[in-house]
């Protein structure tokens, strides 16, 4: 399948100024007590990507983080409900979203976005308006045949009988992250097993007190 080719930054309205807090960030993350981040969930549906990042905004949550999940099923019916699955859509998709994490981890937040995001050029976008070390990759990764067989929405057996056209490892691409901060094979570890591993990571990265789950 051809490969996507990178995603232009739209063109800006002329005569902005940028705005200024009147709390900074600093002030935020030590009222917080961690700093904020994006921790950007990418994966075939029927990866995990959504049961994992709900375990795991518990899991923050409980240790009094500042925490928030976007994913398809929030902005799909409300800020993204005019786009489909086309691969323009699905650009637009992640710009949008990419930006209202920005967004968040500007307030100090730590906002788990879980995404199909199967092109490596949207995720590497979103990358690029991050401050320096705010966004880790997590690829939540399990082979297309698990997925295939879990299909909990049944939404692969639809697109095997052509009822759903653009499905994301049938009949449309996914471009596997080259370097993700961290990668969670979903057909051996538990979901408990994949929270801890992500945890640990934030404890050095954004300074979430530890505490075993
Ligand atoms: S993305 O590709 O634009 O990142 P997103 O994560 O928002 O996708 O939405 C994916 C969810 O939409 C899937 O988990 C699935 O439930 C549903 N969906 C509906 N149509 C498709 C499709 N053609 N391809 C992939 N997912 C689809």
């Amino acid at each position: 399948m051809a490969k996507s080719p990178p995603l232009k930054k739209l063109p800006k309205s002329k005569n902005l100024v940028a705005s200024v807090s009147t709390v900074s960030l600093p002030q935020r993350e030590v009222h917080n007590g961690h700093r904020g981040a994006v921790l950007w969930f990418t994966g075939l549906s029927a990866s995990g990507k959504s049961t994992i990042a709900n375990e795991l905004e518990a899991a923050l949550f409980k240790r009094g983080c500042h925490v928030f999940v976007l994913d398809g099923d929030r902005v799909r019916h409300g800020l993204c409900s005019d786009l489909d699955f086309s691969e323009a859509s699905r650009h637009e998709n992640i710009r949008r979203v990419g930006e209202v994490a920005k967004l968040f981890a500007e307030a100090g937040t730590i906002c788990i976005a879980a995404f199909i995001s199967p092109y490596r050029a949207d995720r590497d976008l979103v990358r690029t308006i991050m401050a320096g070390g705010k966004f880790l990759e997590v690829y939540v990764n399990a082979p297309l045949k698990v997925c295939e067989q879990r299909d909990p929405k049944g939404l692969y057996a639809k697109a095997r009988k052509h009822e759903i056209r653009n499905f994301t490892g049938i009949s449309a691409p996914y471009e596997a992250p080259l370097k993700p901060e961290i990668e969670l094979r979903t057909d051996k570890l538990n979901v408990a097993e994949a929270v801890d591993k992500i945890l640990s990571n934030l404890q050095k990265t954004c300074g979430v007190p530890w505490k075993k789950s």
